[in-house]
């Protein structure tokens, strides 16, 4: 039951980032492109019913995340599961400092928790030495989580070279994607001039 609702809440967050992402690469296109987009897709998962549905799934996963790492701790064998627990755990600290921090920004610092929020993190002073890894890690634990979740489920269908093929693959596709994010959002394509409004907002990102 409990594998489940882990799985099913999964996928309803899988929804959101998935547009998330295809938001951060809107960025390639440029700053107002990644902001207009934003600001279109915030009418669906800023109605209050989903995004207390949303976060409501990220504290589950959290929650019953930690309790299967916890449950099968000294009976992990092998790369794909260690990388499942390392990545959730990873998940865990992610999810839950990303989101105080989105939410703080918007509800206590009054600011758009826009395009400028994020890259903010990856070009004041020396914080890109925390937000750049901190940044990377995030999409590459998503897609390890994620790559060694079907190769579990699919190993029957695939056979064990196919499943494992599969979770290297997605994990390698998630840190291509995360560097030309984090790549994009540093301003390796275009400047990024930080407004004011997001220069005194402190570490949280
Ligand atoms: C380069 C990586 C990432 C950046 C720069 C980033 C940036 C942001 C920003 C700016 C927001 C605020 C959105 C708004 O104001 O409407 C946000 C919200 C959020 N992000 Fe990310 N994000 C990243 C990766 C991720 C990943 C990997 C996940 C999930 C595993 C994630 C999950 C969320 C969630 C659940 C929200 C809250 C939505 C809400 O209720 O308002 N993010 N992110």
């Amino acid at each position: 039951m409990l594998h489940k609702l882990h799985r099913l809440t999964a996928c309803l967050i899988s929804l959101y980032i998935l547009f998330h992402l295809l938001n951060h690469l809107t960025a390639l296109a440029g700053i107002q492109a990644h902001i207009d987009y934003m600001r279109a897709y915030r009418v669906w998962y800023r109605f209050p019913p989903v995004e207390t549905l949303l976060l409501a799934c990220v504290l589950f996963q959290a929650g019953s995340g930690l309790y299967f790492v916890w449950a099968r701790r000294g009976s992990r064998h092998g790369f794909f599961d260690h990388a499942q627990a390392y990545s959730g755990l990873y998940l865990v600290f992610f999810l839950l400092f990303h989101l105080s921090a989105v939410l703080y920004g918007r509800w206590e610092q009054g600011v758009d928790t826009n395009f400028y929020f994020a890259a903010a993190g990856l070009h004041l002073g020396n914080y890109f030495l925390f937000f750049m890894p901190y940044y990377f890690l995030s999409i590459v634990a998503y897609f390890t989580h994620i790559g060694c979740a079907l190769r579990w489920l699919l190993q029957t269908r695939l056979g064990v070279h196919g499943s494992d093929r599969l979770a290297g693959g997605l994990m390698a596709a998630g840190a291509l994607l995360s560097g030309l994010i984090i790549a994009t959002f540093s301003g390796a394509w275009y400047p990024v001039a930080i407004p004011a409004t997001y220069q005194f907002t402190g570490l949280v990102r």
